[in-house]
């Protein structure tokens, strides 16, 4: 996955090699790309028509995402992953931040689409490359499978 500056449509693309080898879970992140770039794009030019489309936007993205937590939180309890606390926390810490950046954002306080949809693809990638890919070692590991 990169940034691609010479794609003005795309603000992220996924790449397989980011792919934690968890069917279920790599599904789960493309669309978490996806809607990254749904976003990006709905951004990009300030017509009343795109604030519209990212309006809706963002309440989807921020649904898929507790959708998608929370999936990975149950199936990291069942296979009773000793670091599930820790990665909960992030996923929370995320989501309270988000909610904050969306509050303000429908209260018309400062808000920076642009910088908020960078600022969650960054958060997004970093927290595969590192926290997910951790449990995916551990599941290989101890040969849970999903
Ligand atoms: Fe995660």
């Amino acid at each position: 996955m990169s940034d691609s500056y010479d794609d003005n449509d795309k603000l992220v693309e996924w790449d397989d090699k980011y792919a934690i080898g968890i069917p279920l879970i790599d599904e789960q992140h493309k669309q978490l790309i996806q809607l990254t770039n749904d976003l990006y794009k709905a951004c990009r030019d300030g017509t009343e028509a795109a604030n519209a489309q990212f309006k809706e936007a963002i309440r989807g993205t921020v649904d898929y995402i507790k959708y998608h937590f929370s999936a990975e939180e149950k199936m990291l309890e069942n296979i009773k992953y000793p670091e599930l606390t820790a990665h909960k926390r992030q996923h929370e810490s995320l989501v309270k931040s988000i909610l904050v950046d969306v509050k303000n954002f429908e209260e018309g306080k400062k808000f920076v689409p642009n910088a908020f949809v960078r600022e969650l693809k960054d958060w997004i990638l970093t927290h595969i490359a590192v926290m997910d890919v951790r449990y995916a070692q551990y599941m290989k590991v101890t040969r849970h499978k999903i």
